[in-house]
């Protein structure tokens, strides 16, 4: 039994710790932050991005954290329990999260297991650009130009769901549990691994120190590199994905919910700081040896990991095709540390709603998840990956964060969660914790979703013609609003499982 008094747990405090930093340390941890830190001033982007921490990511992990402990639900549950009119924000995180990220994810985590068998022999290191877009890809000229399946690619992504389905069939503290107890550790030797072997290599550490540390205060006065702490603070403690509620809805009655809140972060925050070091110190060497401005090679995102890196690996004195499949080893275990979250999300929603079997939601999920992400292995699946990711990280989680920063510090009242969670937890949150969830943290998601909003509409996002922006970007955001709409409409069963514990009290200093 998965529901009401028979709930699963986690087997330990650890055991919970490990899951939601598998969660959190995902794909952009380790292309997207690095070169978010080069862009934005070295060492010195580190004050927006703490400051993020501090003022959105912290408040609303603990909002996470508190809510799924205290509901014992995934958000769906979690929100109907505080107001039945609030279910669909619920669903829409859990969807959004599910078939905007998941399926693109798992076809991006299955690049990866594709290159890391490249990496045996790195014959095509020559030209890794062609190699990529040319070869792998086949990449078409539109995102509605679909060209056929690549059959690589669709192979690779069914082997990830697979293990992903294998992991997540299982209950939560025989299948995510011990699959991240060993998933993370391992994640931690390859990097300190890698870190340590390109330190090695010449022209690597003045890279990391010119290119990666040396700050220079100027940048951070910019709007945009504050816009971008926030964002990427938000995306990287995978927050409004729902997943920190749903994995705190295993945790047992007496936890620690702020202890478990600083850890994750702490943790998240210093492997993206690692993982950037080795990103920058083996572009560094490439930038050396080729003797090339470092700024002239340097990428982010996909770009970063699949021509960037492969064309630094070719080039290493020693040991080549190991680099590789360590690299890819991590890419792809950090990936799907992340997604096995996703699908727990999902798969948790809808346990709770409907009492069915959890291995029967699991394989329907895999299977549906698996179908659903062939869209992303077509030669146009780059194109369309890039609108999809774009719009609902930008647009779709974000409005789930002001959402839940809502439906808490507004209608089940701030005060009421923040003496939930300082009565399970040794340090206690101040008070501001309200002031912030009330305003200050909606109010600049807010103010980020203008930006971006703006600056799509100036630039008009990628320059794609306005209908393919209505179809992959707006259109599977509205799409999710439907579904996550009547999901909301159906009854609970049994319908006591939405009764509230207990009334909500007072907001007692109106803040
Ligand atoms: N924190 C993850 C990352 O940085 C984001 C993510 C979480 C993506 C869960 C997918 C699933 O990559």
């Amino acid at each position: 039994m998965e529901n009401g008094n028979n709930r699963s747990q986690w087997k330990s405090q650890a055991g919970f710790l490990i899951a939601a930093i598998g969660s959190a340390v995902g794909l952009g941890n380790i292309w997207r932050f690095g070169y978010m830190v080069h862009q934005h001033g070295g060492s010195a982007f580190l004050i927006p991005y703490f400051s993020a921490l501090i003022i959105a990511g912290l408040p609303i992990m603990l909002l996470e954290y508190g809510l799924g402990h205290k509901q014992k639900g995934a958000p769906a549950l979690s929100f109907v329990k505080i107001d039945s009119r609030w279910e669909w924000v619920g669903w829409f995180m859990t969807i959004v999260a599910m078939f905007g990220i998941m399926l693109y994810y798992s076809v991006v985590i299955g690049w990866c297991v594709n290159y890391l068998f490249y990496s045996f022999d790195l014959s095509w290191g020559e030209d890794t650009q062609a190699f990529f877009f040319s070869q792998f890809l086949q990449l078409s000229d539109s995102p509605v130009n679909f060209g056929g399946v690549r059959i690589p690619i669709l192979f690779s992504t069914l082997l990830v769901w697979f293990i992903c389905w294998i992991i997540c069939f299982r209950d939560i503290s025989h299948g995510i549990e011990k699959a991240c107890l060993i998933f993370m550790p391992l994640l931690l030797v390859l990097t300190l691994i890698l870190c340590g072997w390109i330190f090695t290599l010449d022209g690597a550490p003045s890279a990391i120190w010119n290119n990666y540390i040396k700050p220079d205060f100027d940048k951070i006065s910019s709007l945009v590199v504050w816009r971008d702490a926030f964002s990427q603070i938000f995306f990287t403690l995978s927050l409004g994905f729902g997943i920190m509620i749903t994995y705190a809805s295993y945790l047992p009655k007496k936890n620690d919910i702020t202890k478990n809140a600083y850890i994750t972060s702490c943790v998240n925050c210093l492997y993206s700081l690692i993982a950037g070091t080795v990103v920058f110190g083996t572009i560094g060497f490439m930038a050396n040896t080729q003797g090339v401005e470092f700024s002239e090679v340097i990428k982010s995102g996909p770009q970063l990991a699949f021509t960037v890196y492969p064309k630094a690996i070719s080039l290493l004195p020693a040991f080549n095709s190991l680099f590789g499949i360590m690299f890819f080893l991590v890419l792809v275990i950090a990936g799907i540390s992340s997604g096995i979250s996703l699908i727990e999300t999902f798969t948790c929603s809808f346990t709770d709603k409907f009492d069915w079997s959890r291995r029967k939601v699991v394989s329907t999920i895999c299977i549906t998840g698996f179908f659903g992400s062939i869209i992303f292995t077509t030669r146009a699946g780059l194109l369309i990956l890039d609108i999809v990711d774009h719009f609902i990280t930008n647009y779709g989680l974000v409005c789930g964060g002001i959402l839940e920063c809502f439906i808490i510090g507004w209608i089940l009242k701030a005060t009421v969660l923040r003496k939930y969670i300082n009565e399970t937890s040794s340090m206690k949150i101040p008070v501001i914790w309200n002031i912030l969830i009330k305003y200050v943290t909606p109010a600049i998601l807010l103010v980020l979703i203008y930006f971006t909003l703006k600056s799509d509409i100036v630039k008009n996002y990628g320059g794609y013609p306005t209908d393919t922006l209505i179809i992959y970007g707006i259109g599977w955001i509205f799409l999710s609003l439907i579904f996550a709409v009547g999901l909301s409409f159906y009854p609970w069963k049994p319908p006591t499982k939405i009764d509230r514990d207990h009334e909500p009290e007072e907001d007692e200093l109106l803040i």
